[in-house]
């Protein structure tokens, strides 16, 4: 009905990665105005009138209700300010239950979310949904237009913080088959962008300039390519990148290797070096994921997290399923939806229901995992 995305990338970028403190800032300077905005699209943001009169017990259970939310948000006196002008302003929406995501993520960021999560529900008196946040990567798919993904299917995440390949049997009902031993594959493109200079987040500078570079140019190695696992690693294919650029430059060599230098080289070499790059960790996953497709025949393989808005990675999976897996039904998140959303929060936390005891005590969890 209603789903807004706001980007704090022009926030973090002087700063070439996500600062906590500055995240839990935005944060709390964002989600009610983020709110309002989704309520107002989704027809739901109704105004408290004048009108209603309250009697003394009414009064006096709202003054209760205030009091929880200010204990609740303790922490985040920004967010509690432009919260306690929001409840005074609207009435609470026709909704069932609010889901949020509590990990795997930045713990101080997620703090905020579980919080305001919190108060929202002790002030409208809904139910909370507590919510994985790569189970929405994976159910992001659920909101493709036509049918839903079929049991059992396979799901790849590829985002800045996860590469995990899960055969999934049921709703909810997750093996993981491999993950990243090091670095995640958006994180890989992250710390690629910026060896060669290029803005935050690197994943989408990378795969535009890409476009006009030679994939086969350098040789980068595939790391556990032949591995016979599911498992993958990007370090060394990082490092790969780095040493290939010392040798370009000469003078990088003496630099420390979380140093940022403008780089010298030809736009041409740069594009050269980001589309071989990108066809080495697209090749990873495409001979991952066909490993896991012949072994488990699948009825259905839904491919989610930010890197799927790459474009050589989705035509690389939809040639690999159309010609060798054809009884599969790929599912790539529709664009909208590749990049963290709360829409995809929503459809994951509709499968997982209300649960049936009232939760306590709920608490971020930055190494939340799937199962
Ligand atoms: O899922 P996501 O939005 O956030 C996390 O949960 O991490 O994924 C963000 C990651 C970043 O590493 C970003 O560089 C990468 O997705 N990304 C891309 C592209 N667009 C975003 N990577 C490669 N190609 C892209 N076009
Ligand atoms: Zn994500």
């Amino acid at each position: 009905l209603g789903n807004t995305v706001l980007s704090q990338v022009s926030t973090h970028r002087p700063f070439g990665g996500v600062v906590p403190n500055l995240a839990m800032r935005e944060h709390q300077k964002n989600l009610i105005p983020i709110l309002e905005h989704t309520l107002k699209e989704a027809h739901m943001l109704t105004r408290v009138t004048k009108s209603i009169t309250v009697n003394k017990k009414q009064k006096a259970s709202g003054a209760r209700l205030e009091k929880a939310v200010e204990k609740i948000l303790v922490r985040e006196p920004i967010l509690l300010e432009y919260a306690q002008k929001f409840f005074k302003k609207y009435l609470p929406p026709d909704i069932d239950a609010i889901a949020v995501t509590y990990g795997p993520g930045l713990e101080p960021a997620l703090w905020v979310g579980v919080n305001f999560a919190k108060a929202l529900s002790a002030m409208w008196g809904k139910p909370i949904i507590p919510t994985n946040h790569l189970e929405g990567h994976i159910y992001a798919s659920w909101l493709s237009e036509g049918t839903p993904p079929q049991f059992p299917l396979l799901a790849l995440i590829v985002s800045g913080g996860h590469t995990e390949l899960l055969l999934v049997k049921n709703h909810l009902r997750y093996t993981r088959l491999g993950e990243t031993r090091d670095d995640a594959d958006g994180e890989a493109f992250d710390k690629v962008a910026k060896m060669l200079g290029l803005g935050y987040p690197g994943g989408p500078e990378i795969s535009k300039i890409a476009e006009h570079g030679k994939s086969d140019a350098f040789d980068f190695p595939r790391p556990m390519i032949h591995s016979g696992d599911f498992d993958f690693s990007y370090s060394g294919l990082k490092t790969s990148v780095l040493y290939t650029l010392q040798d370009l430059e000469p003078a990088r060599q003496t630099q420390k290797r979380s140093s940022v230098a403008p780089i010298k080289i030809s736009t041409k070499r740069k594009a050269d070096i980001a589309a071989s790059f990108q066809q080495a960790a697209v090749d990873v996953l495409i001979k991952k994921s066909a490993q896991a497709l012949k072994k488990y025949k699948p009825k259905s393989f839904v491919v989610g997290g930010g890197v799927i808005a790459n474009k050589k990675l989705r035509s690389s999976l939809e040639t690999l399923v159309h010609k060798l897996f054809p009884e599969t039904q790929l599912y790539l998140a529709p664009m909208w939806l590749t990049g963290d959303n709360a829409a995809m929060i929503a459809a994951a936390a509709f499968f997982r229901g209300i649960p049936k005891k009232k939760i306590s005590g709920l608490s971020a969890n930055g190494g939340l995992k799937l199962s």
